[in-house]
């Protein structure tokens, strides 16, 4: 076991989860923007229209400055938070994909390269060559999504990888394309968002609203294959998860899918509306609010992507309490709930060894970590928490004491969401007096 990241509250996911939604923004803008730049960048070298080259000068500063800071720093945020909260879930990934990750990051390398050659021989190097350069750009950055898709997706749905524990078995698995194809179209509606607002700002504005239209009509092929890829990923999605979404079991994650679907539309209309029908009418401050409409639209669309794969954090194989749910004798591991059901988890863990569980304090500080460990990474423990409190949980079902909670342990695997309690009775027990000291959170 590694040290706890205890986030009161919220709970350490929900940072991730935040990070990781802001990243979207820039991380899809670095993948996007540049098909649309080596189009108009096309259209003034065959047609000789070098009044072009100012809205691509503009567009490819603010991607150096937006994805390349911004985007570089949400990207190691995701590192830094998701191995804290969850290190055994990366670790878990790492020794599957760690080759994945390297080659991801040899395109990425060629991103950076060929981004940085590319502003700055811009009007420098004969015509050719840079239109060149930049689809090189659009393509790196396109493959590091299509390689990232396939680990990112793994986690989600594993496929058959938790019999083979191949390689391509958890990389191409039930959703990888769909989600590369969403994310394919989503990077294309993006990026007309940030293409939109830039050429409204040029000088020349019978240009700009050239390119305002030329980015809108993009941004609504992205928006309408994104919706249509959409429906094909949850079709794709296993029976379970299209249950517990759509049939009870966590009827939340159905509101976060209709909040995606308006944030969607809205983006859809501003396209429609800003960018074919007035785009005279296209400007920083709309751009911004559309941003804004989009980040939440992203936020509820990754909350139910993420939410679909409870109660693991790596789909049929890891719990999201950091526990080897099951035997994977491909690769030799074993189930370590069956392990700490036999032999008790306060028992095998080194925090515990100088504990002296006769003693009442001993037994709530071991309490207290089998509680963080097998609970906190999903649940707040505050009664105010904003992140599903245990304390009125506990209260909703009507468990309070302690023996009545180390009862409950029993129906934590009954539920489609939570992982079943991986421990013994003496765990229950602990855990149950622990948390009998949380205050009531009953109305
Ligand atoms: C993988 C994440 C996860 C873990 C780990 C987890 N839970 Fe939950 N739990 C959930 C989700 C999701 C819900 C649904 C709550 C909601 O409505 O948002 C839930 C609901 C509950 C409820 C309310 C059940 C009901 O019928 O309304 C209780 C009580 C609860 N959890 C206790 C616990 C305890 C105690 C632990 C640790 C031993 C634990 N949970 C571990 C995800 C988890």
């Amino acid at each position: 076991m590694y040290p706890f990241w205890e986030v009161p509250l919220v709970t350490s996911g929900m940072i991730i989860a935040f990070i990781a939604s802001f990243h979207i923004l820039p991380s899809h803008l670095a993948t996007g923007a540049f098909w649309f730049n080596a189009y108009i960048e096309r259209e003034a070298v065959k047609k000789d229209r070098p009044e072009l080259y100012d809205f691509l000068s503009r567009f490819t500063l603010l991607i150096l400055i937006f994805c390349f800071v911004i985007g570089s720093i949400t990207g190691v945020g995701i590192w830094f938070s998701a191995t804290v909260a969850s290190p055994r879930g990366i670790s878990g990934l790492i020794h599957n994909y760690v080759w994945g990750w390297a080659t991801e990051w040899v395109f990425f390398f060629l991103e950076i390269a060929t981004i940085y050659v590319y502003y700055y021989t811009l009007g420098r190097i004969d015509k050719e060559s840079h239109l060149k350069l930049g689809v090189a750009y659009a393509l790196a950055a396109w493959i590091s999504m299509v390689i990232i898709t396939g680990i990112l997706g793994f986690m989600l749905t594993s496929g058959k990888w938790i019999e083979t524990g191949g390689f391509f078995d958890g990389f191409f698995n039930q959703t990888y394309w769909p989600q590369l194809f969403v994310r394919t179209s989503m990077m294309l509606g993006i990026a007309g968002i940030y293409a939109t607002i830039v050429a409204s700002r040029m000088k020349n504005k019978a240009v700009g609203q050239e390119i305002v239209r030329k980015a809108s009509l993009w941004g609504i092929a992205g928006m309408v294959f994104g919706a249509i890829f959409t429906l094909w990923y949850l079709f794709k999605l296993p029976e379970s998860v299209k249950d517990m979404a759509f049939h009870g079991g966590l009827p939340y994650l159905k509101t976060l899918l209709c909040v995606a679907a308006i944030a969607y539309f809205i983006v859809l209309l501003y396209f429609i509306i800003f960018g074919l029908i007035r785009p005279q009418m296209a400007g920083t401050v709309t751009g911004i609010i559309i941003l804004l409409v989009l980040f939440i639209g992203i936020g509820a669309g990754e909350g139910f992507r993420e939410g679909a794969r409870r109660p693991y954090i790596i789909s049929q194989y890891m719990y999201g309490n950091q526990i080897i749910a099951r035997d994977v004798p491909a690769l030799g591991v074993k189930s370590e709930v069956a392990k700490y059901q036999e032999k008790g988890i306060t028992k095998s863990l080194y925090w515990a060894k100088h504990l002296d569980l006769d003693r009442a304090e001993d037994r709530i500080k071991a309490g207290r970590m089998l509680a963080l460990f097998l609970c906190g990474n999903c649940h707040s423990f505050e009664v105010n928490g904003i992140i599903r409190p245990l304390p009125s949980l506990l209260s909703r079902v009507g468990v309070e004491e302690a023996e009545d909670i180390a009862g409950f342990m029993d129906a934590l695997g009954d539920y489609p969401y939570m992982p079943e309690f991986p421990g013994n009775d003496l765990d229950k027990e602990l855990i149950g007096e622990y948390l009998a000291t949380l205050p009531k959170g009953g109305e």
